[in-house]
């Protein structure tokens, strides 16, 4: 395996730049080939059936640059399809659902624990189930929150709007007195000041995306595939639909300019 290669990451749309944020930062050299599936964003309104198809057709995409690893930067895809699509292909295909409930775990010292996604992540009972699998006493709340996406993707990420909806969402989590939220959709971190305000300073929020790059780093690790190279990586970004306006929001979620061309690819050929 050339240890060059890429790693491939994809999500719906904008979110996953969150985790390609945290891969840059802590795998300065590693080549990234993002597609942010932007002709049929949102993922978290659709049928499992749906994702499951979309998540094959983003992988199928990926694998034409001869990536060494995929992360599923989505809460959304990782909590309904990784499980069906992982055993499909021969490489390494890791989620962000795993590696949040194992930090929040760890983390959560009274033993309850908030979820937040999207309604097919919450739905899906991902999250509940795979930290009850590591804790079965652990008190979990869960709570979609399908206005955080669109607020978020037009640029209400602070002020009044975004905190009174999120007043009302966080409600369930403040009332039950949960010390740890998981940041269960990739979108959710540019919501991190305002979850503050409503939940206090005190309580730990676990980004997913995050946590999966740290996975994505520890799994390189184990089998032997980090880029030894000393020159900087470099990212390439896909789009299905709407480049520019990728390009214009994209630096928002990765806090640098995307200064890369933003390409548009026809997803449905894959
Ligand atoms: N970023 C996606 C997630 O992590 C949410 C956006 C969507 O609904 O497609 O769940």
């Amino acid at each position: 395996m050339d240890n060059n290669k890429p790693i491939g990451i994809f999500d719906s749309g904008l979110g996953g730049l969150t985790c390609v944020k945290e891969v840059m930062k802590l795998l300065p050299n590693e080549n990234i080939i993002y597609f942010g599936d932007t002709s049929r964003v949102p993922y978290g309104t659709r049928s499992g059936e749906t994702i499951v198809k979309y998540v094959r057709q983003d992988i199928n995409f990926l694998k034409t640059h001869d990536i060494k690893m995929i992360i599923i930067a989505c809460g959304t895809a990782s909590a309904t399809a990784l499980d069906a699509v992982r055993g499909d292909y021969d490489m390494e295909i890791l989620g962000v659902v795993a590696p949040a409930c194992n930090e929040a775990v760890k983390r959560s010292k009274n033993k309850k624990i908030g979820i937040l996604g999207t309604l097919g992540t919450i739905n899906s009972g991902k999250y509940r189930e795979h930290i009850h699998e590591i804790d079965g006493t652990i008190e979990v709340i869960s709570q979609a929150c399908p206005m955080f996406v669109p607020l978020v993707e037009n640029g209400y990420s602070s002020g009044e709007i975004p905190t009174l909806v999120a007043r009302d969402y966080l409600k369930p989590l403040r009332d039950a007195g949960v010390d740890t939220v998981i940041l269960g959709c990739t979108h959710y971190p540019l919501l991190t000041d305002v979850i503050y305000d409503v939940l206090g300073r005190n309580i730990t929020l676990v980004d997913a995306g995050k946590s999966a790059a740290l996975n994505a780093a520890e799994r390189l690790a184990q089998l032997g595939l980090e880029n030894k190279s000393d020159k900087p990586g470099v990212v390439q970004y896909f789009v299905s639909d709407n480049a520019p306006n990728f390009s214009t929001l994209g630096g928002m979620f990765l806090e640098r300019e995307i200064n890369n061309n933003v390409r548009k690819i026809d997803i449905e050929e894959y």
